[in-house]
């Protein structure tokens, strides 16, 4: 049928079919600034206004849109800079958006920004809960919220006419301590839940708090708030991503899931969806080679077994991989998926770890092709096996006054990003492979690919380009074989995109374990002896399954070395079993098993801590790792690989301790009985916790960094980077690393990320490594670039005044010029447009990489505030506070972006998010209803503090940020509610029912 849309006040007429969504018309008219991330009506990404009201665009059939007038994120504003044609330049909203740091991927900034907007014209003056209500239909798994928040606040005072401060101009300095303690509660008073209007302070509160380190003070642009490079273009929702990319004779490719959870193929008939008009191309096991590889997005050799085939006459889980399919249409691809008949031969099914390691065990993998890794062993169902002893645990225990032990367990948890997998590939002109993907490692994928597609590595070109959201789900190389396969069947491009469904059956996951924690502890608190056993459930593949648990030991149980000799030797113990079992694979998620071991580890100290009648900060304190001693696990263990002693430099736990403990009114909350209970609700109770946490910065002697920088003509900069910025802001903290050394504007950087033709190899985005590593390899390309531009700078200021001479190392590069001593100058463009036309013509550029020795730990003190309901066992959290010692942040609103972020997601770690299977091993959580992610206008009171330590190891002293959010909240939770009411959970999430368990069994 034909309809009639006025698209952003143009009008438009176009045939629909009738079951089609206006989603799929709209973008299929080009509007792609409108997104998807789940096409069922739950994430909100494909947001637009119909006759001025926001509404979801994929539940909303085109043919009900006939008529009405529609607003995109293309009519809102556009960049003020277009040639000589003048603009309005960005909406305010859009302004506010970027100014603030609201867009991490900027996936979700379109549908946002219409949000405000509908809101804003309907009320121009709302209350902040009011914002958070109106953002409450765009789910965003990046920021947390907090920035969207003050973004839409400040943009309703300036369309209101109002005086907005820039954003810095607060400045971001930590008062003295007294100064900012918060003043003591009222005696049996409490603050109202967040959602409620005078607890929500983001009005005025942009940056964090900073304890700025002394050696940055005066540099310009490291530690400054700069703006996202990517912000003005993300937030006027350009086709930025993976699938706004449009080729002809772009064919759908879907792939049929296996609905049993173990078994053989005995047979399958693809003839019927052959014969189907639109169908290209089926694949079965039968039609590809059979090549056996780890998808896995790791470093050479990967560190785990090669446990994978595209396709293979065997599936392991619910939502393996049976068939593919590449067709005209999505509906000719679904209709061929269902006439492609499987006989299943059953196999018994292994769904309990402890039951997998039986010796009469079913074998998951009993193929020829299976190359061990390590202490992998398929014959016991064992993906990777862990044993470090530190020191004499046995001896520790002995001379303890007290053991304690227990048993914790924590779930399987879904990345949740909001633009799902996806991939495009062709064929170019030279014949050479196009993998366009949302990946977080383009460079491993197209080393892993190679030998999967029969093509050598030089014939294979992968393109990141921005990616919406990843958290470790994109550092597996899982979807783009499947559009490869498909390119090199047919010859023709192919999209592979994950539904929302797929996600949630197919994709990877954080491991759940269960986990036995033994602690020796003497009477004043000293720390013997601490052990851990780890039981990891990997699921049907071996992905990640070595170095996320061997994380879990390695960051977590390392912060806790004992004092006094202890300290000097400390004891200590991880175990670990990672089993095969049928579920769906786990893998990579931020905080790579860390997280999974300070649930058990912080819920364990602060038992011991109570047991014990110690304050359970001092004992963590007394017991925890400082600086200048050797990193426990540094002479035990290395991801599979020779280990290193390594030294902590810096260390700033007990500053951050200090810190939160103020920001959050430790000393006049906790243990003070009048504070936890709520006048007028006796069924609530109010509690505090904490767990302190470090994580590490990048693998060492392994991780690679590089990065090239080209002078242009006008003094301006091209920075290639192989680093990969899914939404964390690495091109923008690269840039600024760039141009403080360049002394050039940050807009001066030119900054791209990456391609593996032309920007040089990275390892891609994971073990929160690219400001330290990729940082470092871009301070020393600008270096040289540097040393070239001061050479000649001198040379053309001694031309212009032979009597005058001056060094090129007396140079200073700042404002875009070189200056001398005696502050003549020369501008950057004037030495590239000598260098480049004028006198022994060179470019200009430099290249370099770098690899690090160490992997410095940043360090952090998590607490939250809780009430807990003691009639249902409801947990509200209501307030978290994170006191980081990141090092040197390079730019404060990008990096509490990050943490706000991490600590969101945290917090569904600890109160909602997880995943269940039934008997037969199919997924119960398969859409973001049922997995539920929290929402603008859920959220607790976030604060974020940075004390900065100056790392030495990395010319500007940073250290890693983006996994650390992830590891304490859910202890944190914990801990809080048996603060509140004695219930005692060690079964992570902190579930209402768990705790209404728990209070039963308390009372
Ligand atoms: S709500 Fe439409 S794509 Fe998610
Ligand atoms: S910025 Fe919201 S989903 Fe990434």
């Amino acid at each position: 049928m034909e309809i009639n849309l006025t698209i952003n006040q143009t009008p438009v007429r176009t045939s629909v079919l009738p079951g089609d969504s206006l989603l799929k018309i709209i973008r299929g008219l080009g509007y792609y600034g409108v997104k998807h991330g789940c096409e069922s009506g739950e994430c909100g990404a494909c947001a637009v206004l119909l006759d001025g009201h926001p509404v979801n665009a994929c539940v909303l059939l085109a043919a009900q849109a006939d008529g009405h007038e529609i607003r995109t994120i293309e009519s809102i504003g556009q960049h003020p800079e277009q040639g000589w044609r003048t603009t309005q330049g960005l909406h305010p909203i859009q302004q506010a958006f970027v100014d603030t740091g609201a867009i991490q991927c900027g996936y979700c900034t379109p549908a946002q920004v219409l949000a405000a907007k509908e809101l804003l014209e309907r009320n121009p003056s709302p209350s902040e809960a009011e914002v958070r209500q109106a953002l409450s239909g765009v789910l965003c798994r990046c920021t947390g919220y907090l920035k969207p928040v003050q973004a839409v606040l400040r943009a309703a005072a300036a369309l209101r006419g109002e005086q907005v401060d820039p954003v810095g101009s607060e400045g971001f300095g930590i008062p003295a301590l007294p100064d900012w303690l918060p003043a003591a509660p009222q005696p049996g008073g409490v603050e109202p839940h967040a959602g409620a209007e005078e607890v929500l302070l983001t009005r005025t509160h942009i940056m964090p708090r900073i304890q700025v380190a002394p050696e940055t003070e005066n540099l310009q642009h490291v530690g400054k708030p700069e703006r996202k490079l990517d912000a003005v273009k993300l937030v006027q929702g350009k086709p930025a991503f993976t699938a706004d990319f449009d080729a002809r004779g772009l064919l759908v490719a879907k792939v049929l899931h296996s609905s049993v959870a173990h078994a053989l193929i005995k047979h399958i008939d693809a003839s019927r969806a052959r014969a189907l008009p639109g169908v290209a191309a089926v694949l079965t096991w039968q039609d590809i080679p059979r090549v056996v590889y780890s998808t896995a997005g790791q470093s050479d050799p990967i560190p785990g077994p090669l446990d994978s085939f595209s396709l293979d006459n065997k599936v392991r889980f619910v939502g393996d991989r049976v068939a593919f399919v590449a067709a005209e249409t999505d509906a000719i691809a679904d209709e061929a998926l269902r006439l492609i008949e499987v006989e299943y031969e059953p196999l018994p099914a292994l769904f309990d770890p402890g039951q997998a390691m039986q010796p009469d065990a079913p074998l998951l993998h009993d193929e020829p092709e299976f190359v061990n890794f390590a202490d992998s062993d398929p014959s016991r169902n064992l993906a990777a096996q862990i044993r470090i002893d530190i020191g004499d645990v046995e001896k520790g225990f002995a001379e303890a006054d007290y053991i304690f032990e227990d048993d914790y367990e924590v779930p399987k948890v879904q990345q949740a990003h909001i633009e799902p997998h996806v991939v495009i590939t062709y064929w170019d002109e030279d014949d050479r492979l196009v993998i366009r993907s949302s990946t977080q490692v383009p460079f491993h994928a197209r080393r892993i690919l190679a030998p999967v597609l029969s093509l050598p590595l030089k014939r294979i070109r992968v393109i990141k380009p921005r990616i919406g959201g990843g958290f470790g789900g994109k550092q597996e190389v899982m979807i783009e074989d499947v559009a490869a396969h498909l390119t090199i069947a047919t010859g023709r491009p192919v999209i592979y995109e994950y539904t929302r469904e797929e996600e949630f059956i197919a994709a990877r996951s954080r491991h759940p374990m269960r986990i036995h924690m033994k602690t020796g502890v003497k009477a004043d608190g000293t720390i013997t002896a601490n052990s851990m056993y780890a039981l990891s459930d990997t699921g049907a593949y071996g992905c990640h399954a070595l170095t996320v648990t061997g994380n879990t030991g390695h960051k977590a149980m390392a912060l806790y070395v004992g004092d006094g000799p202890y300290r000097e030797k400390p004891n200590i113990r991880f175990y670990a079993d990672i089993v095969y079992t049928n579920h769906p694979p786990a893998g990579a998620y931020r905080g790579y098993g860390v997280p999974q071991g300070y649930w058990p580890i912080e819920r364990h100290m602060e038992k011991i801590a109570r047991k014990l009648g110690l304050n359970s900060l001092e004992f963590r304190l007394k017991n925890a790792l400082r600086a200048g001693e050797l990193h426990p696990f540094s002479t035990a263990w290395s991801e599979g690989r020779e280990p290193r002693p390594e030294t902590i430099e810096t260390n700033g736990l007990v500053e951050c301790t200090r810190q939160g403990k103020a920001a959050i009114g430790w000393d006049q909350k906790f243990d003070n009985p009048a504070w936890h209970l709520v006048p007028g609700k006796p069924h609530l109770r109010k509690g505090i916790g904490a767990a302190l946490v470090m994580q590490g910065t990048a693998i060492p002697y392994l991780d690679m960094g590089a990065a090239s920088i080209k002078m242009n003509d006008d003094g301006s900069f091209n920075l290639l980077v192989g680093a990969t910025d899914l939404g964390t802001g690495s091109d923008t903290v690269l840039a600024q690393m760039a141009a403080e050394v360049l002394g050039v504007p940050v807009d001066d950087m030119i900054t791209y990320s990456s391609d593996t033709d032309f920007t040089p190899f990275d390892k891609g985005a994971y073990a929160s490594s690219t400001t330290y590593i990729s940082g470092a390899a871009v301070v020393k390309a600008a270096q040289q670039v540097a040393e070239r531009i001061r050479s000649r700078a001198a040379r053309i200021l001694n031309e212009r005044a032979a009597d005058l001479p001056v060094r090129s190392d007396e140079i200073r590069l700042l404002d875009s010029k070189a200056f001398a001593p005696d502050g003549r100058s020369v501008t950057l463009s004037e030495i590239a447009h000598h260098a480049l036309h004028h006198a022994d013509q060179e470019q200009i550029m430099g290249v370099a990489s770098y690899m690090s020795p160490v992997s410095p730990p940043p360090f952090a003190a998590q607490f939250a505030e809780v009430s807990v309901d003691i009639e249902t066992g409801q947990v509200v959290v209501d307030k978290l506070v994170m006191a980081v010692d990141s090092g040197v942040i390079i730019n404060p609103l990008t990096a509490s972006g990050q943490i706000e972020g991490g600590m969101t997601q945290a917090l569904g770690y600890a109160v909602c998010e997880e995943m269940v299977y039934n008997e037969n091993g199919a997924a119960r959580e398969r859409d973001l209803r049922d997995y539920h992610i929290f929402q603008a206008n859920e959220m607790p009171k976030l604060e974020t503090i940075f004390i900065e330590t100056f790392e030495p190891s990395h010319p500007f002293g940073v250290k890693a940020v983006a996994e650390i959010p992830m590891d304490g909240v859910a202890p944190a939770v914990g801990n809080a509610v048996l603060d509140a009411c004695g219930a005692d959970v060690d079964d992570n999430p902190v579930t209402p029912e768990k705790v209404w368990r728990a209070l039963r069994a308390v009372r």
